[in-house]
């Protein structure tokens, strides 16, 4: 299997979609193991503004091998988990459904019961720009992965997932247009929206956790000594936490862990690759995010399974599976004398310099 860009099919006729293709709210659009066909392969370029995705996994003879593991969550609970936040959004009203805790907990329960998380876990959901639920469903999972990983309490896991699942809530009271405007003034109103959430969240029978979360996930770490906060780039907010019902007088775990996710997740979206997201997060790790950058970078691999790469020798290969080292994953050539052979690259210190991937940015991909 490998990751091909859907404006590259062409070369791939006759080969097997390998995992499901959907569209819209969740609806199925190509199954997998479809044969691909010319006209298939039209109609899925002409999708053009329908597809939330730029990129399809597809059975290639040059990856035979290559298998995505079996599924943590599976897209029909990402589906209902998106519907369920998108309602909550909708009634501004965490408390208008009842099963919204049940879902974030089946998808901390699925995270739980597989820890090698950085394999398991093949996608987040794909979506356009400005669908908040989906990117806050995407946030609640990258937290709870990483919350996962540290052996963070059960208990603690679900109500962060609750949080991070909520965290921009807050925006469903900004008007959209408001929302898309690049105007000073409408950026400056819309970081109204944690405060604006909290208020919603505080009335609600929430967790303090989750409470803090909404509040809290824009408040940098260090932002005293941030270049933004030298040049009056105003980027850490609410600036003035002296709500007296919550202590925000400190960042937590889970604020550091969640606001690690959601710029991860954003960053993602607008099209910049894998590699370059990890860079900016492990550089601002100590300025803006706080120890949950640090716990993302451990579980995150910049180099998504089946996508190609090049190496500093110049080789090509595909990224056949993921080491506890995430830069060092196992590749497989595909061209060269070296064809079909696997190494993985925590052993081959000679080949470790440079991994520059090839199939460019990968949103909604782990
Ligand atoms: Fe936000
Ligand atoms: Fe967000």
């Amino acid at each position: 299997m490998k990751i091909v860009r859907v404006s590259e099919l062409q070369q791939y006729i006759g080969c097997k979609i390998a995992r499901n293709v959907y569209i819209g709210e969740g609806q199925l659009y190509i199954g997998k193991n479809t044969e691909l066909t010319a006209k298939s392969i039209e109609i899925l370029q002409n999708k053009g503004d329908l597809l939330p995705f730029e990129y399809v996994y597809v059975h290639t003879p040059d990856s035979e091998g290559i298998e995505l593991a079996e599924e943590v969550i599976s897209d029909q609970l990402k589906f209902k988990a998106k519907k369920t936040i998108n309602s909550v959004f909708d009634n501004i009203n965490v408390a208008s459904s009842r099963n919204f805790g049940e879902i974030i907990n089946s998808i901390v329960d699925d995270l739980m019961e597989n820890r090698n998380v950085i394999q398991g876990i093949n996608t987040l959901l794909f979506y356009k720009k400005n669908d908040i639920a989906a990117h806050c469903l995407n946030t609640a999972i990258i937290a709870s992965i990483i919350g996962v990983k540290l052996g963070l309490p059960r208990n603690n896991i679900e109500n962060m997932a609750v949080g991070a699942a909520l965290h921009d809530i807050g925006k469903a009271r900004i008007p959209p247009e408001q929302l898309d405007s690049r105007k000073p003034e409408d950026l400056l109103a819309n970081q109204g929206h944690p405060l604006l959430g909290y208020q919603q969240a505080d009335k609600s029978s929430l967790s303090l956790i989750a409470k803090r979360i909404i509040l809290m996930h824009h408040v940098w770490e260090d932002y005293e000594a941030s270049w933004e906060s030298n040049h009056n780039i105003y980027q850490s907010f609410p600036n003035k936490l002296n709500n007296n019902s919550i202590d925000a007088r400190f960042k937590d775990i889970y604020i550091s862990i969640v606001q690690t996710a959601d710029v991860f997740d954003n960053m993602c979206t607008q099209g910049l690759s894998k590699t370059a997201v990890l860079e900016y997060i492990r550089d601002m790790q100590y300025i803006r995010f706080g120890p949950g950058a640090k716990a993302l970078l451990q579980c995150i691999s910049p180099y998504s399974l089946g996508s190609e790469v090049r190496l500093n020798n110049g080789m090509t290969a595909l990224v056949a599976g993921h080491t506890d080292i995430p830069e060092r994953p196992i590749i497989t050539f595909t061209k060269g004398p070296l064809k079909n052979s696997t190494i993985d690259l925590t052993e081959k210190a000679y080949l470790t310099y440079q991994l520059e991937e090839k199939t460019g940015s990968q949103k909604g991909i782990l």
